[in-house]
């Protein structure tokens, strides 16, 4: 087996960049290459970039500072850069740092094959009218219980900071039958918690037969898959959370008691800066039907600090929120400028008032995360082993509610959803033990 080569994949970014790394390793495999977690005995490495903040962008240009010794030892290595940093600076980042060999946008991966051989421009950053899902290969092997399945992808949302609808493009969803299908290929290979991505996924319309089909169809209808256990979709966006994916919460059991929800700001002013077309009152009366749905649903979102013209009353208003909500456990970002996009045109705040703001709402969120761990000791509720924990006698997974659980079971095996107790809490994890 000499002839075959490695591949080493840097994944950056969202939940969408851990798939496509994923669909880029199957679109090679036929061409010969295993992946590897050693980039130094790599004949091709991948970086699947992100660019949503300054800071990754960054980190994309010092690790290939870093690549550039492997390059050195090992002439023959060949570098590409993929994701969402190859899409906005194409061939500019081959004239930044020539020793990059390819460079392929999130819609060109079928294309990478031909591009890795050569023979097609090392540059590829259309968005084509073919569909790259269905011209990637199909997946084969076991593999671990969960799994992402991309079912839409783009953005037409154009919030003021983001660049996602610039790297992703327009809103695509995936005809219902290819996700069904694809679904089924992944219970087959051990497949029993699956989450359904999207930039902004609950605005998913695919068809099927003709008819138009929403979100919460598509996940009734892939709840009829006999194997698949759990399901889950993100990230949504507050204005297009139909009626039947509310209910949905409350009548469909694969369905987990679990919603992220991106709020960004709890000031109106700020909201309609950051073009979110919401404000705090509707997204706290959307909170409020799903809690009506589903009474213990786990409920976590983004904030964004320092959006220019944030005021310590806007802020004081995205606290306020934050106290009415409580949240499970929340991701929050210092806003940064972003080039091509509407907000970055204005004056930015000190960096020193936004950091102050971030470390704030940091602990107001991990305080309610805490709380909601804590809340959790003395429940009875599922896990999904994922891996062998470190401790003998040990397995790791998820709750129903995606808190990482601990749970001594020396019989347990990665794949067995099992129910349990939960004993203890820390702010990031759980402990537990089996019960019958
Ligand atoms: N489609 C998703 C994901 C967008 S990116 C959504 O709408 O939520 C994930 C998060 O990154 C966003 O929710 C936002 O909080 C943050 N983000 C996006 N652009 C940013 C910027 N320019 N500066 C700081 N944070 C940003
Ligand atoms: Fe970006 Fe807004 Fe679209 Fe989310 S909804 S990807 S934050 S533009
Ligand atoms: Fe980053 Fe692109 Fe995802 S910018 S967050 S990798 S869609």
């Amino acid at each position: 087996m000499s002839d075959l080569k490695k591949l080493f994949i840097k994944t950056y970014g969202c939940q969408m960049n851990v798939y496509d790394s994923e669909r880029m390793a199957e679109a090679m495999a036929p061409e010969g290459y295993v992946t590897t977690e050693d980039a130094g005995e790599a004949d091709l490495v991948l970086l699947n970039t992100c660019h949503i903040r300054e800071k990754a962008g960054d980190k994309l240009y010092s690790d290939l500072g870093r690549l550039r010794a492997l390059k050195d030892a090992k002439p023959d290595m060949k570098i590409g850069v993929a994701g969402c940093i190859a899409q906005a600076e194409g061939a500019e980042i081959i004239r930044r740092v020539p020793m990059v060999d390819l460079v392929v946008g999130p819609q060109a991966y079928h294309r990478l094959p031909a591009l890795v051989r050569g023979t097609d421009s090392p540059v590829d950053t259309d968005f084509p009218v073919e569909s790259k899902f269905d011209l990637l290969p199909a997946r084969k092997g076991l593999r671990g219980p969960t799994a992402f399945l991309t079912v839409q992808e783009g953005c037409d949302k154009f919030c003021a900071f983001c660049v996602v609808p610039y790297t992703r493009g327009a809103e695509v969803s995936r005809p219902v039958e290819r996700v069904l299908s694809e679904a089924r290929g992944l219970v087959e290979r051990g497949v029993k918690d699956l989450t359904l991505l999207g930039q902004n996924v609950n605005a998913y319309h695919g068809t099927q037969n003709g008819a138009d089909v929403g979100l919460a169809q598509l996940i009734d209808a892939l709840a009829k898959i006999d194997g698949l256990e759990r399901l889950r979709y993100t990230t949504s966006h507050p204005n297009d959370m139909a009626d039947d994916l509310i209910e949905a919460h409350g009548t469909q059991p694969k369905l987990m008691p679990y919603l992220h929800l991106p709020v960004q700001s709890g000031s109106d002013r700020i909201l309609k800066a950051m073009n979110r077309k919401h404000t705090a009152e509707s997204y706290l009366r959307l909170i409020e039907r799903f809690r009506a749905a589903r009474p213990d649903i786990l409920l976590t979102s983004d904030f964004i600090v320092g959006f220019p013209g944030e005021t310590d009353a806007d802020f004081e208003a995205t606290l306020a929120l934050i106290r009415q909500v409580g949240f499970g456990m929340a991701y929050s970002f210092k806003y940064s400028a972003r080039p091509g996009t509407p907000a970055a045109e204005k004056p930015e705040l000190p960096a020193d008032v936004a950091d102050a703001r971030l470390q704030i709402l940091q602990a107001l969120v991990t305080q309610q995360q805490r709380a909601a761990q804590d809340a959790m000791v003395g429940q009875v509720c599922h896990v999904l082993y994922e891996k062998v924990g470190r401790m003998p006698g040990q397995m790791v997974g998820k709750s129903d509610h995606l808190m990482a659980v601990h749970v001594t079971d020396a019989t347990g095996k990665v794949g067995d959803l099992v129910r349990v107790l939960i004993t203890g809490a820390s702010t990031n994890s759980l402990a537990a033990v089996p019960v019958v």
